[in-house]
């Protein structure tokens, strides 16, 4: 393992720890470096953060953070963050032509709570996807790690019998995606294809960066050449090079899919894919629990997490 591989399973491991997070949350962190991954607290900052991005043809997906619920107030608490987020939404006309919808991770609202915490997350969902049918618009199931897989697909099923706008996202770098994206591509089926964002053994997923690029266009060209709606979500400059060739391959109109990129990750490039008439999404998060979400962006680049060292140290 070279050393930027080692920084990066370091980082991946400490985003999972609860106390160097309580350490990290704590610190008087420069709010420069968490504000360019997340633009603030409250469903007010997500508001004004779309509204920016629609100004230059970009849509949104927000993700309210949290991904460590514990008991089940919690994941009620979340639920009902996304039912005031999607109120807001429509109340300020952002959720008409798909300009906002929502990501929600399973595990933020119940998935892993010791008792029935499959189900408490599946009933809490429906309530999400109830209220996004109200205010016109869909839900994205995010993927977590590779033991929450076959459990997340199944939430899906269960949710697309009553709501078929519901998506997944699925992560190339797992052995299983390119099967999971054949049985994923069918009709009405919205599927976001990334490369993944956990630390995960050699048992399930690929290691090496290739070998995940290369399993990337797999899975991309089974999903283009089926009748579903793909979400292509890379910042990898190559890959959104391929992609493009690939939808003119395979004569995909502009509207049947989309790319996704981060919120502060590669913004010039997200507008120059808008403005050459492609659709763009990206992926808003907002609250409170940016620790997570954090350390996996600095496992992506090595460089910001020495920004992000110096802004604890030097406060
Ligand atoms: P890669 O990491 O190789 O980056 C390519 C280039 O992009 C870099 O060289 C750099 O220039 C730029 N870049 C990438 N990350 C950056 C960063 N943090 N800061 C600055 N520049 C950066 N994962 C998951 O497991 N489950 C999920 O549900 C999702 N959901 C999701 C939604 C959307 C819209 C996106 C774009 C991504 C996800 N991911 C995810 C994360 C995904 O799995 C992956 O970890 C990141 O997208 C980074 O992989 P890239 O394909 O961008 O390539």
């Amino acid at each position: 393992m070279g050393p930027a591989e080692l920084l990066r399973k370091s980082l991946l491991t400490l985003a999972d720890s609860g106390r160097v997070r309580d350490i990290v949350e704590r610190a008087p962190v420069s709010r420069s470096v968490v504000k360019r991954y997340v633009p603030g607290a409250y469903a007010a900052d997500v508001v004004t953060a779309v509204a920016d991005l629609g100004a230059n043809g970009r849509a949104a997906t927000i993700d309210y953070l949290g991904e460590y619920t514990t008991d089940v107030e919690q994941a009620e608490a979340t639920t009902q963050a996304y039912l005031d987020l999607l109120r807001l939404l429509a109340d300020e006309g952002l959720t008409s032509e798909g300009r906002a919808e929502v990501s929600v991770k399973l595990s933020a609202i119940g998935q892993s709570l010791p008792a029935d915490g499959p189900a408490i997350a599946l009933e809490n969902a429906r309530t999400i996807c109830s209220a996004a049918l109200a205010a016109g618009t869909t839900v994205t199931l995010d993927m977590e790690d590779h033991t929450t897989t076959d459990a997340t697909l199944e939430a899906l099923q269960a949710l697309r019998a009553d709501f078929s706008f519901v998506g997944v996202a699925i992560q190339a770098y797992l052995h299983r995606t390119e099967g999971d994206c054949r049985d994923l591509a069918t009709d009405g089926s919205r599927v976001r294809l990334c490369k993944g964002a956990y630390a995960e053994p050699e048992s399930v997923a690929y290691q090496d960066a290739d070998d995940v690029a290369k399993s990337y266009v797999r899975c991309l060209k089974v999903l283009l050449a089926g009748p579903g709606y793909p979400m292509i979500a890379t910042h990898d400059p190559r890959l959104v090079e391929i992609a493009a060739a690939l939808t003119r391959h395979h004569g995909r109109p502009t509207d049947s899919y989309e790319f996704q990129m981060l919120y502060g990750v590669r913004p010039e490039e997200q507008r120059r894919i808008a403005d050459r008439g492609n659709q763009m999404r990206v992926y808003v998060p907002y609250g409170e629990e940016w620790y997570g979400y954090l350390m996996r962006r600095m496992a992506e680049r090595p460089a910001n997490a020495f920004l992000f060292a110096r802004s604890l140290i030097s406060r």
